[in-house]
């Protein structure tokens, strides 16, 4: 195959900036390409904790005024990342969260920020950094997303487009000023373009006119498709549905492997379990857990938000206490949510463990302490905790939705080879029969190590899932007669 350049455009980046799993794909996908004959160069906000990583960075392009300031655009390898930063401090300089302020609302600005990055990555394509011309530049999430919507209204040649959706909930909606204050054409502004009931749709638009949709999971690819699942979106989705397919996420396994984990207790390897009973004891200590390796220990890694369905959990508590199970959960998000398990853990201490707040190492710890990962999410893309539960001998349980369907063998359903339990509908009835389900099996010794090993044993890397990008991109190029960089080089 011939080399392809492509330029992937995303606000989130693993290891740099993370709210998600957009950020471990970003992160991820590039080394996997370019085993595939495909160079990915990524284009990210200039955030004050990328600034910092990247000191001795080449300024590609200057520009005096920008979408009202000054702007640089700077090149930069940072481990084995290839990273275009978009140095705005107008529009990025500002810590935390990428897109709330400290008042925990969305930045009054979000528009006209990630408008900023989408018209970068157009006149990246159109060749503002001759040397770097990219044939494919590939749009993640509605941030990215005018990318697509500014190269279809540029007239002349341009690069392929991909518009990913890695979450059809955050749609990038604005009020009808925007698309001027952006440099939209108001013809863009019909239900056929952008205009979503008198708003602007930043997805919407990527959605509308990019030359090939993607979703992270063939499941959510037909679940968006519906008008339930389709969050407004469904109708649109379905007159593309030609150019719409799903392509699962794998994980990072280099980060992901707990026989080298530098943040778990005690390394292990699908051949050799032995050790890994040391990370439930530091697990159980961790949380101020009663100390009993017989007692099932589930744990939930998670944004609190309703999309997780973790108020289901919640609603489970006598279960988890009937069934002399152990709870230890890290996440954060909905107030509601903090309140209502900080409370489950003061009511249940020794049994319900639960630290609020974001913390990376801890995740891996409870990836190789738990018994169980619990995943009750009411719809989801793909869904990585999963994944990284299988790679660590945690058997999931998960709800029936999205990505979690497509990467979890049901242990009633599929026999022998199975890797854990899914539960439907997604209600706290179901999930309780699923976790008494699971508990039944985890006090069945044998039947709970062939869970494990299953789980330990299936690929979830991107080695074998990033060719399905390599040939989207070529078949891209092919329909679109698109000469490559290199055709064009001749
Ligand atoms: P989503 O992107 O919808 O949040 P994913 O499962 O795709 O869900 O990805 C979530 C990623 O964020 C995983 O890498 C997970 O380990 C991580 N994560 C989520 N919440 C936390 C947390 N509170 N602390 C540390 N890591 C977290
Ligand atoms: C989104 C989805 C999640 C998916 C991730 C990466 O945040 O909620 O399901 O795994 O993106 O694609």
């Amino acid at each position: 195959m011939t080399l392809l350049r492509v330029l992937s455009v995303t606000s989130e980046i693993y290891p740099l900036i993370k709210t998600g799993g957009l950020a471990d794909v970003a992160g991820a996908l590039p080394a996997a390409l370019a085993d595939c004959g495909i160079a990915v160069k990524t284009l990210v906000p200039g955030y004050p904790d990328i600034i910092k990583a990247m000191p001795a960075a080449d300024t590609l392009l200057d520009h005096p005024s920008f979408f009202g300031g000054p702007a640089r655009l700077l090149g930069v390898t940072y481990q084995g990342l290839e990273l275009l930063v978009l140095d705005a401090p107008h529009l990025f300089a500002r810590p935390g969260n990428p897109y709330l302020g400290p008042d925990g609302k969305d930045w009054p600005d979000n528009a006209v920020r990630f408008a900023a990055l989408s018209r970068m990555a157009a006149d990246i394509g159109l060749g503002a950094i001759a040397p770097l011309v990219p044939d494919i530049v590939h749009a993640h999430d509605w941030q990215a997303a005018l990318a697509p919507v500014f190269l279809h209204y540029h007239w002349g040649p341009r690069p392929g487009t991909v518009m990913t959706v890695h979450n059809l909930a955050y749609q990038g909606l604005f009020p009808y000023e925007t698309l001027g204050a952006v440099g939209l054409p108001q013809d863009a502004f019909n239900v056929h373009g952008l205009e979503y009931y008198g708003q602007v749709g930043y997805l919407k638009g990527g959605l509308q006119f990019a030359d090939r949709i993607t979703t992270v999971s063939p499941t959510y690819a037909a679940e968006i498709k519906t008008d339930e699942g389709g969050m407004g979106l469904g109708g649109l989705l379905r007159e593309r549905s030609a150019v719409l397919s799903g392509i699962l996420n794998g994980i990072d396994i280099s980060v992901w492997n707990p026989a080298t984990d530098p943040d778990i207790a005690a390394r292990y390897s699908a051949g050799e379990l032995s050790q890994r009973p040391a990370n439930k004891v530091a697990l159980q200590q961790r949380f101020g857990l009663d100390p009993k390796p017989d007692a099932p220990l589930l744990g939930v890694i998670s944004r609190l938000s309703p999309q997780k369905g973790l108020d289901l959990l919640l609603a489970n508590v006598d279960t988890i206490l009937s069934e002399g199970m152990q709870l230890a959960l890290l996440g954060s998000g909905d107030r509601d949510l903090q309140d209502g398990f900080a409370a489950a853990g003061k009511a249940h201490p020794g049994r319900i463990g639960v630290v609020i707040g974001y913390d990376e190492a801890l995740a891996h710890l409870i990836q190789a302490g738990s018994d169980a990962l619990i995943v009750p999410s009411r719809f989801e893309p793909c869904g990585l905790t999963q994944l990284c539960a299988l790679r660590y001998g945690t058997v999931p349980i998960v709800a029936r939705v999205g990505g979690l369907e497509d990467t979890v063998l049901d242990a009633t359903e599929a026999g022998a080879s199975a890797t854990g339990f899914k539960f439907a509908p997604v209600t706290a009835e179901a999930l309780s029969s699923a976790l008494r389900r699971a508990s039944v099996s985890f006090h069945d010794k044998p039947a709970w190590q062939r869970l494990q090993g299953n789980g330990m044993t299936t690929d979830v890397s991107w080695r074998n899932r990033a060719g399905r990008y390599a040939e989207l991109y070529h078949d891209i190029l092919a329909t679109r007669r698109i000469a490559t960089h290199q055709e064009r080089a001749l």
